[in-house]
């Protein structure tokens, strides 16, 4: 399991990482570096020609794009650890490898659905591929059940109330530097605006009231990121458990990658197998 250690992510500097995004944006909406347009405008080419022309996905691009290397941006093919339903061999016994199998899902407790066949946007393969873990940087190995990540949990499932808890427990993790694994508190980026990524982490308002601006990759706003009484669907207790996969993916990788729209397409088109 070396390879599973000696991952990328961890020579990320997270605010380094930080600063890219930003200058990435800035970039992109002007003039663009070649480096980042390269796939911004692959994507929007295939949003014309493909998406647009209702062209069907065959399932045997699917089946490739989940057996080769850098598929869905620079990292390892996705067969390689799931490809059987088989949880030894195979992690959360999720076979990536048949048509099936990616219908079925994990197949390791908690069983799940990875996908939801006609729908483009929702899927827990969608958000693996497209959503980077939090804080920015953090290794993929830290542990996603620790007391702080539990309190979160809870807090949300009880309600996500401005009451002592939030105030004296959940609050003051957010300006923690190793409150979630990594070593960059939350408030170096998601601060009131304009903060990266226009998330408010510094009160229970800005936390409750989501992500408030446009920050070029959205079309609907504002987003919320809790669901009072459901941290499963709620995002900010996603992306505290959720790895961006493949393991390792350096987290300032354009999300937005051509392969990610055509895998998207094939959901919205019913996941066909043939
Ligand atoms: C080097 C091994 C490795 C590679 C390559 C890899 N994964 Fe994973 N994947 C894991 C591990 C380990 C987990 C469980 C821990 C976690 O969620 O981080 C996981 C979890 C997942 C989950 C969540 C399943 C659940 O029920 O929680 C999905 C979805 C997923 N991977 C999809 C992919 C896709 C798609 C690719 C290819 C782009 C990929 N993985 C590549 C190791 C890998
Ligand atoms: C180094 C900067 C940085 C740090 C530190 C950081 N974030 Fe983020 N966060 C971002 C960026 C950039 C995005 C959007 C891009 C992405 O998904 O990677 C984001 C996205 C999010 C989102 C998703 C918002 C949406 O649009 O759906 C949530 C929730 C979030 N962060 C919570 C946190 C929490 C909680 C912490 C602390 C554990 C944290 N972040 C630490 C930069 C950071």
């Amino acid at each position: 399991m070396s390879y599973l250690t000696n991952i990328k992510i961890k020579a990320v500097n997270a605010l380094a990482a930080c600063l890219l995004i930003v200058s990435y944006s800035a970039e992109a909406a002007s003039s663009g570096s070649l480096l980042t347009m390269g796939l911004a405008s692959r994507t929007q080419a295939i949003e014309k020609l493909v998406i647009e022309k209702k062209i069907k996905i065959p399932y045997s691009y699917i089946a490739q794009l989940m057996s080769l290397p850098n598929a869905f941006g620079e990292g390892e093919a996705c067969t390689l650890c799931h490809s059987s339903s088989n949880s030894t061999v195979s992690y959360r016994g999720l076979d990536l490898s048949t048509c099936e199998g990616i219908k079925e899902g994990s197949t390791e407790s908690p069983l799940r659905k990875i996908v939801m066949p006609g729908n483009s946007e929702e899927g827990l393969i969608l958000r693996h591929l497209r959503n980077n873990r939090m804080p920015l940087g953090v290794p993929f190995d830290s542990p996603v059940d620790t007391q702080n990540i539990l309190t979160i949990k809870k807090w949300i499932d009880d309600g996500a109330k401005n009451n002592t808890i939030f105030n004296s427990k959940v609050l003051p993790l957010f300006t923690q530097p190793d409150a979630f694994g990594g070593s960059v508190s939350c408030i170096q980026c998601h601060v009131p605006n304009p903060g990266l990524h226009y998330l408010d982490l510094t009160s229970h308002k800005g936390v409750i009231n989501g992500v408030t601006r446009q920050t070029g990759w959205r079309d609907t706003l504002p987003v919320k990121v809790v669901i009072a009484g459901n941290s499963a669907d709620s995002i900010l207790f996603q992306r505290l458990v959720e790895n961006r996969m493949p393991v390792g993916i350096n987290p300032v990788e354009n999300s937005e990658h051509p392969n990610l729209t055509i895998l998207s397409s094939w959901l919205a088109q019913g996941a066909n197998c043939d």
